[in-house]
């Protein structure tokens, strides 16, 4: 499949598109999940369907112990399996023996080797062989976010990417996960709307940027892990 061949999607639900991705790309379907309230909501549209796609986390190591325990919630409320993909014990144990555990913090190119080494590589095994790529990314999350289509090519990954809730409001989100009653990460709950690895994140105030919590200390404006090419 290349660039051309993006599936055609338009009119259909999300579930209707769902079901038409998973029976021409059977075992070939992906999603990957951080347990963000986004992920939570593609999680419940899946395991509620009974769509067959393989689930993904990246354990980065340096996750919150709260996104532990909504894994392990979202594990039993839906009885499906899933995948955990850590990053490559031998390049960790590198970099932090050379660097320190908080390397992060002192540069950009070590905050991106980190996330490189922690999530990056980890995702490019957890692609490999698989069509389609399902994602909970919105484009309200961020200036970077805002071209977001719902089907598109990925650059990075020569892969499609499908990003079913990408025109949801913030709020409508938050509405799915309490109408239906999903487990959610309890830092939402004392002002953290955004969450990735624990020293990489902080709460945000009211009103302020949704993702102005996320690699707090760095002043680009492009704060990305470098899962999404963008
Ligand atoms: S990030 O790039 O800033 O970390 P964000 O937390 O907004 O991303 O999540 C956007 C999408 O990236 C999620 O919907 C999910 O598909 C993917 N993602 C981010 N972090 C992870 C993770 N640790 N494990 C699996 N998928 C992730
Ligand atoms: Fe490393 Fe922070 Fe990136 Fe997590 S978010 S992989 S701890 S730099």
């Amino acid at each position: 499949m290349d660039t051309q061949e993006l599936p055609d999607i338009s009119g259909k639900t999300t579930v209707q598109a769902l079901k038409m991705l998973c029976s021409m790309y059977p075992g070939k379907i992906i999603f990957t999940t951080s347990f963000s309230l986004e992920d939570q909501v593609v999680t419940h549209i899946l395991c509620s369907n009974k769509l067959h796609v393989k689930i993904v986390t990246l354990d980065t190591g340096r996750l919150f112990e709260e996104t532990y325990k909504v894994l392990a919630r979202t594990r039993e409320r839906y009885n499906v399996p899933i995948e955990i993909y850590f990053p490559d014990a031998e390049k960790v144990e590198k970099m932090v023996t050379q660097k320190g555990p908080f390397s992060f913090y002192e540069s950009v190119e070590n905050r991106i080797e980190c996330c490189h080494i922690r999530k990056v590589i980890p995702l490019k095994r957890a692609l490999l062989g698989q069509k389609i790529w399902i994602t909970g990314l919105r484009s309200e999350q961020s200036n970077t976010r805002a071209n977001i289509k719902p089907v598109e090519w990925d650059e990075r990954y020569n892969m499609v990417k499908y990003n079913p809730i990408y025109d949801w409001s913030f709020e409508e989100v938050k509405n799915f996960i309490t109408k239906h009653n999903i487990p959610y990460n309890v830092l939402h709950d004392r002002g953290y709307p955004s969450i990735g690895c624990a020293p990489c994140t902080r709460a945000v105030a009211p009103g302020e940027d949704i993702r102005s919590g996320r690699w707090w200390w760095e002043n680009n404006s492009k704060k990305e892990c470098g899962l999404h090419a963008r």
